[in-house]
């Protein structure tokens, strides 16, 4: 299994480019079942995800031509397949993206519980899509497949609009409803939606092919169904987490200036403000940041948050750099009941971190880290002990990287740009 080998504590300076959002980039291969023209994308982020998606395209009947890098027509030839492939939807959780474009086409789909990371107690729920799907007249049938897992098989003769409440913001379950909805009978109306920049995204795009979406970005979004679907060009937005992460990478480590370029400051106001309470000496311009090394890190609190609030996403990063700081800090994880269980990993490396349940830990600051040898749980946990190696001093293994490669391209030969001693072991 390939693993990253760090050896810490070497200063950070220089450059750093955003790649395209990975959140973003995921939701444009199910979007392309529902157009028989290409789409063109642009700034597409050459990741383990991004490939399992457009696995998941080639394996329904789709086709995907790199034009060069991070530039890819995609085009969709109709072929009729209801099923989705264990094999993929097991590998991850954006899988369900698919379903709800398969159902508008076909009128059939048949999936196994989507896999991804594991980030909550138990399977991550797929109940609001499947309510949604129902209130749009699907019939849900759940079954046990032979090879003893649950599989999903959703009918409908013709989607209709409808009025669709989420008792729980979810990113997902809002973009998948609205691309469904598209080539829904009538009017939808979602409500309670979640409001991240790469809803807007996708619905911007959906509008330029002819969807009539309107209200993405606020917590209600209504959509018009319509018969047929140009295709285009989606130049993908970059990526905020990454963005962020890099800019709390810099800081954690405090030992010279990192500008962060490519990227859209204006996605990450939450975080700004935190660097204001902390002291981290940054400053903004429209599509880059610039960290400076900074006097004194203070610690502060933190809970996550839907957008615009601060993200699950960079909470990882951000309990870090808590171990930098002077002071107490409270790290309130709200949306997964998992994300915190990295933090172990932390103190074994000499952090002072105590958990007083599932969704909160206490970091007291500031600490030194050591070396250790470490296994990546998550996509975000992973990147966070990444952060960790390169401010310990002496040498960190971290293992199933598989995790770290899902959502960040070649982080090693971009992070020794910045001076970081990192090799990948295959
Ligand atoms: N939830 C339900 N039922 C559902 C769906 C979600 O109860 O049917 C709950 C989840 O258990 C969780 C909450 O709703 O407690 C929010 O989950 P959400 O559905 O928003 O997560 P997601 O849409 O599956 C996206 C990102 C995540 C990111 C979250 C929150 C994608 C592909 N994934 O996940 O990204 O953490 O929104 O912002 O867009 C990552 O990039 O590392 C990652 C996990």
């Amino acid at each position: 299994m390939a693993k990253f080998i760090i050896q810490g504590r070497k200063p950070l300076k220089g450059k750093i480019t955003v790649s395209g959002s990975k959140n973003a980039a995921l939701k444009i291969f199910p979007v392309s079942l529902l157009t028989q023209e290409p789409i063109r994308l642009f700034n597409v982020p050459e990741i383990e995800d991004v490939f399992r998606a457009q696995e998941m395209l080639i394996s329904l009947g789709g086709e995907v031509k790199k034009i060069k890098k991070g530039v890819y027509e995609i085009k969709f030839n109709g072929k009729k397949s209801l099923d989705m492939p264990a094999s993929l939807v097991n590998k991850f959780r954006a899988s369900i993206m698919f379903v709800g474009p398969i159902l508008a086409i076909y009128g059939k789909v048949r999936f196994p519980h989507p896999g991804g990371c594991v980030i909550g107690a138990g399977a991550r729920p797929i109940d609001l899509f499947l309510n949604g799907f129902q209130k749009m007249g699907a019939k849900v049938k759940i079954f046990r497949h032979e090879c003893g897992q649950d599989y999903y098989y959703l009918t409908v003769k013709r989607l209709r609009g409808a009025n669709i409440f989420f008792p729980k913001i979810s990113v997902t379950a809002t973009e998948s409803l609205m691309m469904t909805a598209v080539f829904a009978e009538g009017e939808t109306i979602l409500k309670n939606c979640a409001m991240e920049p790469e809803i807007v995204s996708l619905a911007e795009y959906l509008n330029s092919c002819g969807a009539k979406i309107k209200g993405a970005g606020t917590s209600t979004i209504s959509v018009k169904g319509i018969k047929k679907l140009k295709g285009g060009e989606y130049k993908i937005i970059p990526d905020r987490i990454e963005a962020g992460t890099f800019a709390m990478l810099a800081a954690a480590s405090n030992s010279g200036e990192v500008l962060i370029k490519n990227c859209q400051p204006n996605h990450l106001e939450a975080l700004w403000t935190l660097f204001d309470k902390i002291g981290v000496n940054y400053s903004l311009t429209k599509d880059s940041v610039l960290i400076k090394p900074a006097k004194k890190l203070l610690a502060c609190d933190v809970t996550t948050h839907e957008y615009p609030g601060f993200a699950t996403d960079l909470q990882s990063p951000y309990t870090v750099l808590m171990t930098q700081a002077h002071g107490s800090s409270l790290i309130h994880e709200t949306i997964y009941d998992r994300r915190l269980l990295f933090t172990d990993m932390l103190t074994q490396m000499g952090a002072n971190i105590i958990m007083a349940d599932p969704h909160r830990v206490v970091v007291n600051g500031p600490t030194k880290l050591y070396g250790r040898q470490l296994v990546s749980p998550d996509l975000r946990a992973g990147m966070a002990l990444i952060i960790a190696a390169l401010i310990a001093s002496g040498r960190t293994e971290i293992d199933n990287i598989y995790q770290i490669d899902r959502g960040y391209e070649r982080l090693d030969e971009r992070l020794r740009l910045l001076g970081a001693d990192i090799k990948r072991v295959e």
